[in-house]
């Protein structure tokens, strides 16, 4: 898909981020939004932000987790707009611990946010795309960590590698099935956003802070949220499959390799390609 403008975009986890960064750009592009996001005080932020620029924007506050919200939000969707032309499975959560510090209810708490969120979203969505059997793309988030597992990373590593096996297996049924729709999976490296705030004990305000300079100092890795929708439009205009925001070829060639030679996983840091995004 290259032309946005009129087209319809959905956007789960909407309200900061990678997701608010993701909706303002189909707002630049001229698409019509349905944005949702558990936190109703940045989403409604968002929105009048959007709608002052002259966006068309229907916020909807629910939790992913909530498969009865997703559905009746999609309900909604098809009634105002139509099915949707981008479907962004966006919104995560991030824990960490080592493997056996999780309770059974924390583990269902994430795996039910970050993968049944995404689940919910396809049951709801791809249903009426089907129907509409026109050009559309779908856009899960995944993580470096649908790739890479690192030490303390056991829950969300489980849940991004889930996404990975979901959206290839929804890439090859929607093959299979004739239908004009793409998958990408999107897989940042780290980016500047709010994820880690719960964990340093920060409350979740209204407003987000736009990453500043001043942010970004020192932390040479770091990519802002608007940087990553660059990243996804560009892979949404070529169809690719993978989006990696942070190139780790070199990584992947000796991860595959050592899978290939049966050597046992050892874990050493990610080096991101340079010259990459
Ligand atoms: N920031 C990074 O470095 C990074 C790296 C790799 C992957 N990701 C992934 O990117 C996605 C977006 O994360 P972000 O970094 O922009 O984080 P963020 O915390 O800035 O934004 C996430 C948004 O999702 C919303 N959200 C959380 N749980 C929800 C739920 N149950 N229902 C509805 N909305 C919910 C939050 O309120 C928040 O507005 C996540 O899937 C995350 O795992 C982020």
């Amino acid at each position: 898909m290259e032309q946005f403008a009129g087209k319809f975009a959905v956007v789960t986890g909407a309200g900061s981020g990678i997701g608010r960064a993701l909706a303002r750009r189909c707002a630049k592009e001229g698409m019509r939004l349905a944005l949702a996001d558990m936190h109703g005080g940045r989403l409604e932020a968002l929105a009048a932000q959007l709608e002052q620029e002259g966006a068309t924007v229907a916020p909807c506050v629910l939790d992913v987790a909530d498969a009865a919200a997703v559905a009746q939000f999609a309900a909604q969707c098809a009634e105002d707009f139509g099915p949707p032309d981008l479907l962004f499975n966006n919104a995560g959560i991030l824990r960490v611990g080592e493997a056996w510090s999780h309770t059974a209810a924390d583990w269902q708490n994430l795996l039910n946010v970050n993968v049944m969120g995404v689940v919910h979203g396809l049951n709801a969505f791809v249903p009426l795309m089907l129907a509409a059997n026109k050009p559309a793309h779908i856009v899960n988030t995944g993580s470096v960590g649908s790739l890479v597992a690192a030490p303390g990373m056991a829950q969300y590593t489980a849940s991004k590698m889930a996404v990975r096996g979901i959206s290839e297996c929804l890439l090859h049924d929607l093959a299979a099935a004739g239908a004009p729709i793409d998958v990408s999976l999107l897989c940042p490296g780290p980016v500047l956003t709010s994820i880690g705030d719960e964990l340093m004990g920060l409350e979740a305000s209204a407003t987000v802070a736009e990453p500043t300079e001043h942010l970004m100092a020192g932390q040479p890795d770091f990519i802002t949220p608007d940087a990553v929708a660059d990243c996804v439009f560009a892979a949404i205009a070529a169809r690719t499959f993978w989006i990696f925001t942070h190139p780790f070829s070199g990584y992947l060639d000796d991860m595959a390799q050592a899978i290939v030679d049966g050597r046992n996983p050892e874990y050493r840091e990610v080096q991101f390609d340079r010259g990459g995004a």
